[in-house]
């Protein structure tokens, strides 16, 4: 457990014993959603809060293993997400059960969106009166999870803590830090991580355990290689052949002068090398209202929904290169040893950027030199293909399970 629990001394002290927490906040005198109204009151050990898109992939391989122990689950879906190629598809590919409850939260703006899941979620809270709460990852669900649980004074426990872009106007940064420091128990994924919460004094709650998303990506890895090629196929695509795109960060796409600037030079980019543009609904929403972008796409230039994870990750794997301002892609092209390109001024990922298997290129004039660069650039491919993988060994679920498990014994 060594490279596990690096504060396992005072691991206890951080944790409340159920006794200290207010009764009347666990017997549901608060105002209950109607589905939870008719279900009554029922206990459950955890509570897993998801509701965007990566965090079905971060909390898959940790439902999996929770559900293979003594251990009552219970999986809200906070309605971040609810386009079925957003969500129902990571449910099916990942096998994570049907969540018990969906707030149907829906889209909004950000104050809006998280209260929206805060109300709802303090009432299920209540309902099921969890002994822990557990967030993934920064996005408005984990937040509004995490405060909400705070509040009734039940322990919340962040997976993928301590990441910082140290970029204050992107919503994630304020979302993780926060989340942080409403968290008792905080899940690390590297030592980079580590090191952030310390400096915040976080570390007594600190535990290095590697990153959910290598385990989820091995799990998925035999399937991947089965379905490369059709998929290829589908697409009318030669491996190595082409540009993944993936571009979904208000910094990108909310400015239409911005998106119409990435959008020309991907055309640049495409008479050189096919793209494939997976876009994401808030994408697809921006370009819809720029006249003429929407429909201009052409065999070399393709626009396509976004796709599950499976395809999503054998379409990275065979891609000449990445262009991309999502932070989970720039992780698993480094671990598919595929050279990324990120459309941002910073990354929470700096153990990406080493021996240049990705780099960070905020000018979207950069895009056509840039992409040419790397994709056609077999020396980098063979350096990064050598590079040690920092996340992790793909046991992080594991470790997490282990230390959730205790924490509920140490609360009965
Ligand atoms: C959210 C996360 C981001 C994560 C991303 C992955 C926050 C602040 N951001 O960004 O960290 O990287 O998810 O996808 O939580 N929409 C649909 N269908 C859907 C979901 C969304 O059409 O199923 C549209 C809505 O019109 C919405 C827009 O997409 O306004 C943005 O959705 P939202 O959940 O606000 O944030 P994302 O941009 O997806």
């Amino acid at each position: 457990m060594s490279d596990v629990a690096c504060s396992s001394g005072t691991f206890l002290k951080a944790l409340p014993t159920l006794t200290e927490y207010p009764h009347d906040l666990l017997s549901g005198r608060h105002g209950i959603v109607a589905e939870e109204k008719q279900g009554g009151h029922r206990m459950t050990d955890l509570m897993i809060v998801v509701g965007a898109r990566p965090q079905f992939i971060k909390t898959a391989p940790v439902v999996k293993e929770i559900s293979s122990r003594k251990i009552n689950l219970t999986v809200v879906h906070s309605g971040q997400h609810y386009d079925p190629e957003m969500s129902a598809i990571f449910f099916r590919e990942l096998h994570i059960p049907k969540p018990s409850v969906n707030l149907q939260s829906g889209s909004g703006s950000h104050a809006k969106q998280t209260a929206t899941i805060m109300r709802r979620l303090e009432a299920t809270i209540l309902a099921h009166s969890p002994k822990i709460v557990v967030v993934a990852g920064d996005t408005n669900t984990t937040l509004a999870a995490a405060i909400t649980a705070a509040k009734l004074n039940v322990p919340v426990a962040h997976i993928e803590a301590g990441l910082r872009s140290h970029d204050l106007s992107m919503p994630e940064e304020i979302n993780r830090r926060l989340t942080d420091h409403c968290s008792v128990l905080l899940f690390a994924p590297t030592k980079t991580a580590m090191r952030n919460l310390r400096n915040e004094g976080l570390q007594r709650m600190a535990y290095l355990t590697g990153d959910t998303m290598v385990d989820s990506l091995r799990m998925v890895m035999p399937v991947l290689r089965s379905r490369e090629a059709d998929l290829l196929k589908r697409f009318k695509l030669k491996p190595r052949d082409y540009v993944l795109v993936t571009l979904h960060r208000p910094s990108n796409v909310d400015d239409s002068d911005r998106l119409r600037e990435i959008h020309n030079a991907l055309k640049h980019v495409a008479k050189r090398l096919r793209v494939l543009f997976l876009v994401h609904p808030r994408t697809r929403g921006r370009l819809a209202r720029i006249k003429g972008l929407a429909h201009s796409a052409d065999r070399e230039f393709t626009l396509a929904p976004p796709q599950g994870y499976i395809e999503n990750l054998a379409l990275m794997n065979n891609a000449s290169c990445l262009l991309t301002d999502s932070g989970g892609m720039q992780k698993e092209s480094f671990i598919l040893h595929v050279p990324c390109l990120t459309l941002r001024a910073n990354t929470e990922w700096p153990e990406t950027l080493q021996s240049g298997a990705n780099r960070l290129i905020n000018r979207p004039r950069m895009i056509p030199r840039e992409t040419l660069r790397v994709a056609l650039n077999d020396d980098l491919r063979t350096r990064i293909t050598s590079l040690k993988n920092p996340f992790g060994d793909g046991r992080a679920s594991k470790r997490i399970t282990r230390l959730l498990e205790s924490s509920l014994q140490r609360l009965k």
